[in-house]
């Protein structure tokens, strides 16, 4: 499908948000730029809002590897594994050792291998405009036939 607009990622990030609880896992997938920490910044604060909380800065982990957000029973964790070279190194992360009480939305997910249930798999390209994108859903588990709503 095609994003218009930041409006129209903020349209489609509320629908997976209301959607999102513990145990979900979000692969984020597409080049520099695209906009991956920009719809997880729309999926926090769409969270922090429905959860009734004020909205919090959300950054890009890219020296950190990691920002965890607590937003009332639910608990975010925020990767960005584009620094990473082998898949040892996860290893040490311990990515996955409490997904069933996580939210994970990784981005740079290349080296992850591991099998997981519930898993949205978001691809982004980039558009013809400035603030158009491609985007392509493959779903897993709870989210197999979520591309049919949005
Ligand atoms: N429709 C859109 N969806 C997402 N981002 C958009 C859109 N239109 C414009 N942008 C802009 O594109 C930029 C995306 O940057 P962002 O940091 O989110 O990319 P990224 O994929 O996380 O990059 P990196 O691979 O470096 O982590 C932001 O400046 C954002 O405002
Ligand atoms: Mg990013």
């Amino acid at each position: 499908m095609i994003i218009k607009s930041l409006e129209h990622l903020n349209q489609i990030s509320k629908t997976i948000s209301e959607n999102l609880e513990n145990g979900d896992c979000i692969f984020l997938i597409g080049e520099i730029g695209v906009g991956k920490t920009t719809l997880t910044r729309h999926l926090i604060n769409n969270l922090q809002t429905q959860k009734g909380l004020k909205v919090t800065e959300v950054l890009s982990p890219t020296f950190n590897l990691l920002y965890e957000y607590e937003i009332k029973d639910l608990k975010i964790m925020h990767y960005d594994l584009y620094r990473l070279k082998k898949a040892k190194e996860l290893d040490h992360l311990g990515i996955f050792s409490e997904n069933e009480k996580t939210i994970q939305i990784i981005e740079w997910p290349d080296l992850i291998k591991t099998p997981l249930i519930n898993k949205l798999e978001i691809h982004l390209e980039y558009g013809k405009n400035d603030n158009e994108r491609k985007m392509k859903i493959r779903g897993l588990g709870k989210w197999k036939d979520f591309e049919n709503e949005i």
